[in-house]
């Protein structure tokens, strides 16, 4: 009998408990340098991202507001950078996490080119927010990093 193990369950079981920073695709040290300039103004993070996201897709907007609130659902992505600026370098942590966030995504009726679009508005939103904090090194970082997680999402949500 066939058994079949995810990629992303393969990952998580040969991956060792301190994972060495080469080993990651992207170098966390900067991740994590921009997103703790990010910390002190984490509270206007997600009304910043959907006003430019809604802007650049608005035909996104119809699948918001069936699951939670506006303050509940900016609280959760508010708090989700706070897992981001508190993990980037602890992929135990995150893989399980990016898994069940793909497949609530898959319920939510996101599809997977639409996946590609947050990338893009995070960048956008980080920049507004840092201001002439933000070094473009950052950039470079993020793009790797987000194409890693990315993948991660979409096999946990089988898009
Ligand atoms: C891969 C990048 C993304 C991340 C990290 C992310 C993160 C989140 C988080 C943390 C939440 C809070 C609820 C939860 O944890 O399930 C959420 C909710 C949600 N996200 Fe995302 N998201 C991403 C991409 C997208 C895209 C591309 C869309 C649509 C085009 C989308 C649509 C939604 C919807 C509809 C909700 C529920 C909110 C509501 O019902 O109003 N997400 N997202």
């Amino acid at each position: 009998m066939a058994i079949f193990i995810s990629f992303t369950k393969k990952l998580f079981f040969i991956l060792p408990r301190q994972i060495h920073p080469f080993l990651l695709p992207y170098k966390g040290a900067v991740l994590e340098e921009c997103l703790n300039k990010l910390r002190p103004f984490v509270d206007t993070y997600a009304e910043n991202f959907y006003q430019i996201f809604f802007d650049e897709h608005p035909e996104a907007r119809t699948l918001f507001g069936k699951h939670m609130s506006q303050g509940d659902l900016y609280r959760s992505i508010n708090n989700f950078m706070l897992f981001l600026a508190d993990n980037t370098q602890n992929p135990r942590v995150f893989i399980p996490f990016f898994e069940k966030l793909g497949k609530r995504h898959k319920m939510y009726g996101v599809q997977r080119y639409q996946l590609e679009w947050v990338i893009e508005t995070n960048i956008k939103t980080l920049k507004r927010i840092l201001g002439s904090e933000w070094k473009d090194s950052y950039e470079k970082e993020w793009r790797q990093a987000y194409r890693w997680g990315l993948k991660i999402v979409i096999a946990g949500g089988e898009f």
